[in-house]
């Protein structure tokens, strides 16, 4: 592959993304919308850690302009993480946001795709939240989907637009359902750089519910990792899990993150947001066998390596 177009590449994980492919050697077509969902300096911050390569270009846009549509000219692989994340805020009038951002956006990405001579691979971020709270062992990709949050619904009904493209017109789709990544330049509204925030500050860590919750918490070169085999190993339509084969609960984390700081963290149990759920765990067999995929940081790696980096540039 010589070139990838990279929507979101301003983002945590887009980021990440864009800079491994230009080590690499892809050339990178990056667009981003600046999507008003948290700090526009943060992405900037982000940006510009990727830094002026050479094989860099950006462009600020809405995928919803369509205005970038010539951009997918030699285009081999686009990796499509643009989307307006988070789940506790995807009520109310927001959602038509999430819809737009979400579902819109992506058929309007597939559509110009399709109309390309050759079309490209597309690599699609999807969620673990459209799983909503997990039963029993794994959750392995034909689990029901029965989604918590609007956000979910969006991620789920992004995944069936995907679906049919693949169906009707063969277009080399393939999706990823992270979970819950976290690493340097995790969004603020996330659990991990709020608790660490909080602990840097000397409050009490806002813990929603009663900490007993269970995430399969995934670092995010790995998450950019199933990305970059996705890419070259997946077949038109598959839909893989990307997490970090380790369930545990936010009180055990906030335990470790206590040892890395060497602190006893204060915590504030609060209500529970709706749209949270309560378990996720992936069953990663199927992305290991067909991608080659396997998380390499553990959990107390990955977490010293959050710390480092907020301490090293502090962010909202
Ligand atoms: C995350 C992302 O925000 C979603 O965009 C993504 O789609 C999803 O992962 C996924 O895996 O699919 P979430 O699991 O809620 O969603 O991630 P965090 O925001 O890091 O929250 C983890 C847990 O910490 C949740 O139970 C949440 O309620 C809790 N939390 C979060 C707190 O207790 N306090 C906080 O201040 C923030």
């Amino acid at each position: 592959m010589t070139k990838a177009l990279v929507t979101g590449c301003a983002g945590f994980i887009g980021s990440h993304l864009t800079q491994r492919l230009l080590n690499d050697g892809v050339t990178v077509i990056g667009i981003d919308g600046f999507v008003d969902n948290y700090d526009v300096a943060a992405k900037l911050r982000n940006l510009a850690e990727i830094g002026s390569h050479p094989a860099f270009t950006f462009h600020s846009t809405m995928l919803q302009a369509e205005r970038w549509k010539d951009w997918l000219d030699g285009v081999d692989v686009v990796y499509h993480l643009a989307a307006l994340p988070g789940v506790r805020n995807s009520w109310g009038k927001a959602f038509a946001e999430y819809v737009s951002h979400n579902i819109l956006a992506t058929q309007l990405l597939l559509e110009a795709c399709m109309q390309r001579p050759k079309p490209p691979v597309i690599v699609v971020s999807s969620s673990s939240s459209v799983y909503g709270t997990m039963q029993g062992t794994l959750t392995d990709e034909s689990a029901p989907l029965r989604p918590v949050s609007p956000y979910g619904v969006t991620k789920e009904a992004m995944e069936q637009v995907c679906s049919v493209y693949v169906k009707a017109y063969g277009l080399p789709i393939t999706m990823l359902r992270y979970f819950t990544v976290y690493g340097p330049r995790q969004r603020p509204d996330m659990a991990f750089h709020r608790f660490f925030r909080q602990m840097m500050k000397g409050d009490p860590v806002v813990v929603y519910g009663d900490g007993q919750q269970s995430r399969d918490f995934t670092y995010v070169t790995d998450a950019v990792e199933a990305n970059i085999l996705a890419g070259r190993h997946a077949a038109p339509g598959e839909i893989f899990n990307v997490g970090g084969n380790r369930e545990v609960k936010l009180i055990d984390v906030l335990n470790i993150m206590g040892t890395l700081m060497n602190i006893s963290p204060k915590i504030s149990f609060q209500p529970g947001p709706a749209g949270d759920s309560l378990r996720t765990c992936a069953d990663i067999r199927l992305a290991e066998q067909r991608l080659g995929y396997r998380p390499q940081v553990s959990l107390e790696e990955g977490l010293r390596r959050q710390l480092a980096d907020m301490r090293f540039q502090p962010r909202s």
